[in-house]
């Protein structure tokens, strides 16, 4: 677009008498193709000259008319605004020779130039299953770090484990009592949890279970041998099996920073709140008056000297800034935990450290599922990996029956199912809740993944039948792609590079997946009406260069968000 502006903002400037740039900055994209395809507001002007805007844009299309660029063919005034419309050959040409030069790479920019972004996500609590609760983290987690990535920036995934706090005392103390190694070897998260659960029943009749628990949460953090040999069992068995879903998903972390990783800067912490004079002594406890900032007060340490989470997240933020000189640092987190985020960026302020406003909450909603279609051992605990293998169970069926002849059902049905599962989450936004209905993320002619992925295996296949695997862009064929659908398609695959940019700006990867479905159904459209194996070779040739286009796209886009796409289903 860039060619597009600096051309039509040259012609322009001495016209209004503004700088180029700021033309350039002026110029919008029209909501509608029959608007043209760049516009000039005149509000501005109009205001200095003492005119209505109607009147400017007239009186501006007059001085054009017969005029025309290289990349611009007219320019017209509709009510305030004067539209240019491209020459669609020109544009056709230049956005087409790009994507097939830029290929895997078209979308990206470098807009981040390197800048280190740290991304905290997933992060779930070990000892505890890996519920459903903790889904949207790491599927929008880990399509920001995607999508960042392809902006340039240099990304970090930190998964910001919950290993650390006195629930593992009990822990322990359950596991001394009840616990049996052969049970544990075979299912090591669930029967941890089951023990943690027990725990909680038989402590409501026995008291003494949670002095005893807070004695070995306190020989835990006295470094005690076997307190910490427990602990170090429990963190593994729970990685080992969080790590199981992460492979499914195709997810690696830069790494596992879990809460306990920072245990050793948080005496730091609490001497510099006390030094700068941010916190006070209440009762024994350590505690922040956030009152002037309209937050509730904000615990740093217990009465006994136990620290919290939110002490453990001001040391992190640190260290990553002293570790990784981010530019920005988001928590993908629940919106649930909105003041504890609050809180810990004011206190960062209240530290004096100017990086505190690039550490960024980026909250969502709920998600639930539809009623009755989803039970599980743990009652109503629903559990993620079970969710992942039912959505891939269900698209082998449905695979089965539309395609029985396809050859390697098996990495259709997990592309489809976990890519059911990601966009029925990704397409939304964030921070709304969700409902997950199991028919709704699996239909074929829906708002979905297997929607776009579909799309693209079509075209693969007419590709293949056309036996143009190995297409190369030549200019004349776009001399041939001029119908409405055709020219439809051509701008919307345009708008690709700019969709990223805007999910990365406002962390909304709901933009580039809504996105995704408007290529998806441009192509429909552009199929239904133009026929591609047509007998012109000239035009069978640039249709087939179009529809390649759009396989590229739809698989780069696709990608960002996590999801793959298969050549055949
Ligand atoms: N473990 C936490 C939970 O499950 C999420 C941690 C998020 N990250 C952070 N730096 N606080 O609620």
């Amino acid at each position: 677009m860039d060619q597009y502006k600096e051309e039509i903002s040259r012609v322009l400037a001495p016209l209004v008498s503004l700088e180029q740039s700021r033309v350039a900055e002026l110029l919008e994209e029209p909501p509608e193709p029959e608007m043209g395809d760049l516009a000039f507001p005149c509000y501005i002007l109009a205001s200095r000259r003492k005119q209505s805007p109607v009147k400017v844009a007239a009186e501006l299309a007059q001085s054009l008319s017969g005029k025309r660029g290289v990349y611009w063919e007219k320019a017209m005034a509709q009510g305030p605004y004067l539209n240019f419309y491209f020459d669609p050959v020109v544009f056709n040409q230049d956005l087409l020779r790009r994507i097939f030069a830029e290929g895997e790479d078209y979308g990206k920019s470098n807009r981040g130039r390197g800048g280190t972004v740290v991304i905290d996500y997933s992060s779930p609590n070990i000892c505890k299953p890996f519920g459903i609760g903790h889904i949207r983290s790491t599927v929008i987690g880990h399509a920001l770090y995607l999508i960042l990535e392809a902006q340039g920036y240099r990304c970090i995934g930190v998964n910001h484990l919950g290993d650390w706090g006195t629930q593992f005392g009990k822990m322990i103390v359950a596991y001394r009592r009840w616990g049996d190694d052969q049970q544990l070897k075979e299912d090591p998260v669930n029967y941890l949890y089951r023990l943690y659960v027990r725990f909680h029943r038989e402590a409501e009749s026995e008291p003494a279970l949670e002095e005893e628990a807070r004695l070995w949460f306190k020989r835990l953090e006295e470094g005690q041998p076997e307190a910490v040999d427990y602990w170090k069992l429990f963190r593994q068995l729970s990685l080992e099996n969080y790590e199981q879903i992460y492979d499914l998903l195709g997810i690696k972390f830069d790494y596992y920073h879990g809460e306990s990783h920072y245990n050793d800067l948080l005496d730091d912490v609490i001497r510099l709140v006390q030094e700068k004079g941010v916190a006070t002594e209440s009762d024994g406890a350590l505690i922040v008056d956030l009152e002037k900032y309209g937050l509730p007060p904000a615990m740093l340490r217990k009465k006994d000297g136990a620290t919290l989470y939110l002490t453990r997240d001001l040391a992190a933020a640190q260290y990553r800034y002293n570790t990784f000189n981010f530019v920005k640092a988001l928590y993908v987190v629940g919106a649930e935990q909105k003041l504890h985020f609050q809180q810990m960026v004011k206190i960062l302020e209240l530290l004096g450290f100017p990086w505190a406003r690039d550490c960024i909450h980026i909250p969502f909603g709920l998600i639930r599922f539809k009623e009755g279609r989803m039970s599980t051992r743990e009652g109503n605990m629903i559990l993620l990996e079970e969710v992942l293998q039912r959505s891939i169970r269900l698209a082998r069926e449905i695979i089965e029956e539309k395609n029985p002849g396809l050859k390697d059902k098996e990495s259709a049905a997990r592309a489809v199912g976990l890519g059911a599962v990601r966009f029925g989450d990704l397409s939304n936004d964030r921070v709304k809740d969700i409902e997950f209905d199991w028919d709704k993320v699996l239909d074929f002619t829906g708002e979905t993944a297997v929607y776009i992925q579909y799309a693209h295996a079509r075209i693969c296949s007419i590709l293949r039948r056309a036996g143009a695997t190995e297409l190369t862009w030549h200019d004349d064929a776009a001399d041939f792609l001029t119908c409405e659908e055709e020219k439809k398609m051509i701008k919307t695959l345009a708008a690709f590079p700019g969709k990223i940019a805007a999910s990365a700006e406002s962390y909304r990867p709901s933009i580039l997946a809504r996105y995704l479905i408007e290529v998806a159904r441009d192509f429909n459209r552009f199929y239904h009406s133009c026929p591609v194996l047509v007998d012109d070779p000239e035009l069978r040739q640039a249709r087939l260069l179009l529809i390649s286009a759009v396989r590229q796209v739809l698989k780069n886009g696709l990608a960002l968000l996590g999801i793959v796409a298969p050549e055949e289903m």
